[in-house]
């Protein structure tokens, strides 16, 4: 079998290595795909927003299955896309990825059909909005409507700060058109899990759970990032957790989604916090998590193909999704000054140190050939994942292996997996 993968990043170089090691794939491509995807795959210069470019593709070398790491593109419709080329695909359609796409449907979603989640307000009028801060509590949680790189979330500790918010997000277009319509949320506290998910439509199975570290420094300090490290499995997630989202958060999710006409085929990614009351839903995404994949994947036994088919063919209450009984902590190295600027194309060296050392990865997140050498090109460079028998032997583990790599500019936190000594 011939498999595209659309993507980029580090998420998308954890579903290369995965789909590598299944015994039915053949030749995988992946577009764009970066300097570490290319040891799996053949890299194709195709944007992933470029769907006439990747569907002719697809029809030109035989692809038998495409699938789609990133949320742009699945927002943007590009499931449907292919099939109405007749191409096989796997991730939601664009009425169901909207789940991710819009918050303030999610939330409306969440409110019809009784999931658990922080209470809010939709606005699409700044004048409302603000309006209704007067009166509001704080602190308070402002959301940009739409996808914005995961940036589009302000937490607000005075009215002043939350009026400065909302003309950010909604007058001045801070983050685009994603700003047109604006969620303003209730505050919670509490830790926060995600949980990512293979759906077919109508069945459910949740994999095991992770727990991402958004912020840029240690301590929880400095701008939100795309993820700065991931353990797996999260020592909160307690089975009694997991009970409660059962019946509560993860079928009720993909039952109201059908209820609504909008059948969810792919991924759901839970972000949940669990607050004093239990866990509520802070946000849906429609795909893998980034860095959270890095740590989950490489601890799932099933041919990821094999799960994938499953679930567009509808038949994923076959399927006996297990996980390894151990852990695994991934820190991401960044280049200095990510999330906001940063230098690139600094050479990157020691990756020989990783081949054939069992129990460890490295996920290119931001990287590229030049000149024969692999180069950093991105804020996030790289994720380095590593198992251990548990969560403490795994975070030494990773805290050793990044030793191994060098280049100018290597930044990260040192804290990754600290939340584990409190559990
Ligand atoms: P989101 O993109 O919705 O996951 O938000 C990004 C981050 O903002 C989350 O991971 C939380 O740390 C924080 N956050 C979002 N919503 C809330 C909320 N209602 N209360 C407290 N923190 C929140
Ligand atoms: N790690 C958070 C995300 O992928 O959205």
């Amino acid at each position: 079998m011939k498999v595209l993968i659309v993507g980029s990043g580090g998420r998308e170089h954890a579903i290369a290595w995965s789909v590598a090691k299944s015994d039915k794939v053949t030749k995988i491509f992946c577009a764009p795909g970066n300097a570490g995807i290319a040891e799996y795959a053949e890299c194709v210069d195709i944007k992933a927003m470029e769907f006439e470019k990747l569907v002719a593709f697809a029809k030109e070398n035989e692809i038998d299955l495409t699938i789609v790491g990133m949320d742009d593109p699945l927002v943007g419709g590009i499931v449907d896309t292919f099939e109405t080329e007749g191409l096989r695909v796997f991730g939601p359609r664009k009425n169901a990825a909207i789940l991710e796409g819009s918050k303030a449907f999610s939330k409306d979603l969440m409110k019809k059909y009784n999931i658990p989640t922080a209470g809010y307000e939709n606005f699409d009028d700044a004048a409302k909005a603000l309006e209704y801060l007067e009166t509001a509590k704080f602190p308070i949680v402002l959301k940009a409507d739409g996808l914005a790189l995961g940036k589009g979330v302000l937490i607000c500790n005075t009215l002043e700060e939350a009026k400065d918010g909302v003309k950010s997000i909604m007058l001045d277009k801070n983050f685009g058109t994603a700003g047109n319509t604006m969620v303003i949320e209730e505050f919670m506290t509490g830790r926060e899990v995600s949980v990512l998910s293979f759906v077919d439509g109508k069945t459910i199975k949740t994999m095991t759970s992770a727990q991402d570290h958004k912020r840029a420094q240690d301590g929880d300090q400095g701008l939100n990032t795309g993820g700065m490290g991931t353990f797996s499995p999260s020592p909160f997630y307690t089975e009694e957790v997991d009970e409660f989202c059962k019946k509560y958060v993860y079928q009720a999710t993909v039952d109201a989604m059908a209820a609504e006409g909008r059948e969810f085929k792919g991924i759901i990614f839970f972000g949940l916090m669990l607050t004093q009351e239990g866990p509520k839903v802070l946000e849906y995404n429609a795909r893998f998590g980034d860095p959270e994949a890095q740590v989950v994947l490489p601890r799932m036994k099933n041919d990821i193909i094999e799960v994938v088919e499953a679930c567009i063919d509808g038949t994923l209450d076959q399927v006996d999704l297990q996980f390894e009984d151990n852990a695994a902590v991934c820190v991401v190295l960044a280049s200095d000054g990510y999330p906001v600027s940063y230098e690139k194309g600094y050479p990157i060296t020691g990756f020989e140190n990783f081949k054939d050392k069992e129990g460890y990865y490295v996920f290119h997140a931001g990287t590229a050939f030049k000149d024969g050498q692999i180069v950093t090109n991105g804020g996030r460079v790289l994720g380095v994942t590593a198992k251990g028998d548990d969560l403490k032997q795994a975070r030494a583990n990773a805290y050793e292996a990044i030793k191994l790599i060098s280049f100018d500019n290597k930044y990260y936190r040192h804290d990754i997996g600290k939340a584990i000594d409190e559990a």
